[in-house]
């Protein structure tokens, strides 16, 4: 069970301009996905497990060296390997300011608009503040190919915002990104979550991906014209919380350090982290 929790397969999901590749990372046991983009030999890391070795040699085997670490937001349902990928490859570390406010350590603030650059100049990843989920969410335009959209937007579903307990402060925020912010984007842009699920959300290539187009079509998230409708679904009869997951957002902001057992046991059990 362990070893299954801890696996993560790497997927190639599409190619950048100039050559670049973007990749995604399955973790199968605990459905979480993290991603790599990777451009003339510099690569940059989105919501990394704290499985780091296996990104540090999936980054040698094609000759990358990881420049950048971002997370869309601070986690409550697993253990980031942000600050460890950080450390161990000198990366610079991005994490939404809103979410770092009790953050014991360095990072570099990621605000709405930055543009974080990898390789060859023509691939651009642009932060797109779209809170919700949590009030820093931050998604990623790749490219202008890929919508990084973290906990916000799944395939078959939409992200909870009660894991730091204030889903009534933030469901409005949560129906801003997905019906106003979200919906200015183009329709072709991938959407990329950092979760699924179910298996039915896996495509034939076992990737996780879609249109965002087809997610307006789809998504039942996406197509509540009811505001107070929306309002009750993501605020009442939400799935049961992650386990550990206050301690996990403690580990996350740097006041816990706890060893690689106890990592694993407040890892135990699914990510919840959807609402549908
Ligand atoms: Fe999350």
């Amino acid at each position: 069970m362990k070893a299954w929790s801890e696996h993560l397969v790497p997927l190639k999901v599409g190619n950048l301009a100039d050559g670049g590749e973007l990749y995604q990372f399955v973790r199968i046991g605990k459905g979480c996905l993290s991603y790599m983009a990777v451009s003339n030999g510099e690569a940059a890391l989105f919501d990394p497990t704290r499985m780091t070795e296996v990104y540090l040699e999936f980054a040698r085997s094609i000759n990358a060296e990881i420049r950048h670490v971002l997370d869309t937001h601070l986690h409550a349902d697993h253990i980031s390997g942000g600050r460890m990928m950080a450390e161990q490859t000198g990366a610079a570390y991005w994490l939404p300011p809103k979410d770092a406010a009790e953050v014991v350590f360095e990072y570099k603030p990621l605000q709405d608009g930055e543009k974080v650059r990898i390789g060859s100049t023509t691939i651009s990843i642009e932060a797109l503040y779209s809170p919700g989920h949590t009030i820093g969410s931050t998604s990623f335009v790749i490219d202008d190919q890929y919508l990084l959209t973290g906990d916000i937007l799944f395939i078959d579903s939409i992200g909870r915002p009660d894991l730091a307990g204030l889903a009534e402060d933030w469901v409005g925020d949560l129906r801003e990104t997905l019906y106003a912010r979200y919906a200015e984007l183009s329709d072709d842009l991938t959407v990329l979550p950092s979760h699924f699920m179910i298996m039915d959300e896996l495509n034939e290539d076992g990737t996780v991906a879609k249109k965002l187009g087809d997610l307006y079509r789809d998504n039942h998230g996406l197509n509540m014209s009811d505001e107070a409708e929306f309002r009750t679904m993501v605020t009442k009869n939400l799935p049961p919380q992650p386990n550990s997951y206050q301690e996990i957002r403690q580990t996350n902001m740097g006041k816990m350090l706890p060893d690689t057992d106890k990592q694993r046991e407040m890892e135990i059990g699914p990510n919840r982290c959807a609402v549908r």
